[in-house]
């Protein structure tokens, strides 16, 4: 069965065509960031802007590169939940105009849900149920994977997501957004030990993550050395922080792994690129003796192949939609 995955919930715009859920024919993605960096961040206005003007060419370019046509389809997969709202009203409408002209079925793809099925390419053997850590640049979520449409929640962010907790941090040191990326490559120099940080716990919820609390302790960090002219080791706060994040991130994940007697672990979103965080989570499943699987380091970001993946699931369990189907900016994953 092929699919055509549709991407656009926030800066990038991206098309695929993938096979039963598991083998990528194409995988186009447009990304923006280069034009929402001079703002720090991304431009809600500028990124349907953007979206609306390539998305036509990407979804083109996708069914080109897989040597396929509209008719050899079976379905239109589109992400229509979460992200920001007009950017994701782009990928939707895209999506219900093929549908409605092709009569092909049109399958709704939770973004959350499409950076999980992003193992299912990366790792053909993987079949839930597995935990499954999910972090994102919106989202910091611990996840049940019961079925491929049946996930519990078990743990989640009281306030930052990971990956906006190392966009902000590497703000304030002057790193250019999205400084995750950079911040991680900064930290392979550094020495994690130089700087203490706090490890923020929620308490009376010991699998939520807390990150606005350590990003306070960074920003503090700064603001005290500069009034005293002390100088700040970049390298050095970027490992000690990314340590700090990480060390939370891994705590929580494996007392999951416990509390549920998991069996297999799996990272997922953005923040999944993240070294540390590979290192650290392949080096406590090797002593745990527990399977881990990792998206490859081209499907961690925001693409469609992850959308066209899961909306093969998806259509398979009947989640069909109908022309009246809409964006949502935000929705649970369980849903
Ligand atoms: O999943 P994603 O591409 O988009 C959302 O759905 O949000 O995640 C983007 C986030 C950004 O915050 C970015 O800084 C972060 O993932 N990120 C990283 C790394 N690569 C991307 N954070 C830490 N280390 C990385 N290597
Ligand atoms: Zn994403």
């Amino acid at each position: 069965m092929l699919l055509l995955g549709i991407e656009s919930s926030c800066d990038e715009t991206a098309a695929a065509v993938v096979e039963d859920g598991r083998k990528i024919l194409s995988s186009v993605i447009a990304s923006q960031v280069e034009e929402h960096k001079i703002y720090g961040g991304v431009v809600p206005e500028i990124a349907s802007r953007r979206h609306s003007e390539a998305i036509s060419g990407v979804v083109g370019e996708a069914l080109s590169q897989s040597g396929k046509s509209l008719s050899d389809l079976d379905g239109i997969a589109v992400t229509y939940a979460p992200g920001l709202i007009g950017a994701l009203l782009v990928g939707v409408n895209f999506a219900k105009g093929l549908a409605l002209s092709t009569g092909l079925p049109l399958v709704p793809v939770h973004h959350l849900r499409g950076h999980i099925a992003s193992n299912y390419l990366s790792s053909p053997e993987l079949t839930p149920p597995f935990l499954c850590l999910v972090v994102s640049g919106g989202h910091s979520h611990i996840v049940w994977v019961e079925d491929y449409t049946c996930l519990k929640i078990l743990g989640r962010t009281r306030d930052d997501a990971a990956g906006e907790a190392f966009d902000k941090a590497a703000r304030a040191m002057g790193i250019p957004y999205p400084g995750g990326v950079e911040l991680d490559k900064i930290a392979e120099e550094g020495d994690e030990n130089a700087y203490k940080l706090p490890h923020p716990h929620v308490d009376g919820a010991p699998l939520d993550f807390s990150f606005s609390g350590l990003k306070t302790a960074v920003l503090n960090l700064l603001n005290n050395a500069r009034q005293k002219g002390e100088q700040v080791s970049v390298p050095d706060l970027c490992a000690s922080y990314r340590k700090a994040v990480v060390d939370c991130l891994i705590h929580n994940l494996f007392l999951a792994a416990e509390e549920t007697g998991a069996r297999r672990i799996a990272l997922a979103g953005g923040v999944s690129a993240n070294r540390l965080l590979r290192r650290r989570a392949q080096a406590v499943c090797k002593e745990k003796g527990l399977p881990l699987y990792l998206p490859d380091l081209s499907l961690c970001g925001d693409n469609a192949a992850m959308i066209a993946s899961q909306g093969y699931y998806e259509f398979l369990a009947g989640n069909v939609a109908g022309m009246d189907l809409n964006a949502c900016a935000q929705r649970s994953i369980e849903e």
